[in-house]
């Protein structure tokens, strides 16, 4: 599997990106705005991969997906369509290291997931979650067609996420 755009490509995780992972979970953005994954090492890192982005690939078929500058192959983040108990449909994911913030890398990789997942996925509604002050989230699913539908809880005792949505027109 791999969506490729102009600068840009997409593929399922594998173990050897656990080094980039501990980096990309580690960030202060990161861990203020999706929260403490508690991977601290090469190891733990491995184990996400695996416990995360690889059992999804196996049980939905689509996953969070490395993002790659195609000029050199470096990692700059992760971007892809997650499948949550606490949510009633797929919901879109992404987090990207600062130093490639404010290019439209995050725009042109969720674009190609959204359109994989309309085509490929089939899905008809794609949900997002966002923490209500995370401002550059917020106008990324905007630039993308997802409307805000309420503030919620994804369980009683968690703190209020915005939750958006979008609708795929029939293709
Ligand atoms: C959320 C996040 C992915 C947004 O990244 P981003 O780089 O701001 O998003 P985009 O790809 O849409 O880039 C938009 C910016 O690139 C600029 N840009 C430059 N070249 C561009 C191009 N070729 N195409 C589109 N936009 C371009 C836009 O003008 C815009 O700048 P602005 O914010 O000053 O208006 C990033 O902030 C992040 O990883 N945060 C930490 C993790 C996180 O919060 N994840 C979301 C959890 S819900």
């Amino acid at each position: 599997m791999e969506l490729i755009t102009a600068r840009l490509t997409l593929r399922e995780f594998v173990d050897a990106d656990a080094p980039f992972i501990l980096t990309l979970l580690n960030q202060p953005s990161f861990l203020r705005f999706i929260g403490d994954k508690k991977v601290r090492t090469v190891d733990d890192a491995r184990r996400y991969i695996t416990t995360g982005p690889i059992a999804s690939y196996q049980r939905h078929g689509f996953g969070l997906y490395l993002v790659e500058l195609k000029d050199g192959k470096v990692p700059i983040g992760m971007c892809g369509v997650l499948e949550r108990e606490s949510l009633p449909d797929p919901d879109l994911g992404f987090a990207f290291l600062p130093e490639y913030w404010g290019q439209g890398y995050a725009f042109e990789a969720a674009s190609a997931v959204l359109k994989e997942a309309r085509d490929t996925f089939k899905l008809t509604r794609i949900l997002a979650i966002t923490n209500p002050d995370n401002d550059a989230s917020i106008k990324l699913l905007a630039k993308l067609g997802f409307q805000l539908e309420r503030v919620m809880k994804l369980s009683s005792d968690s703190d209020e996420v915005k939750l958006f949505s979008l609708m795929f027109e029939p293709s």
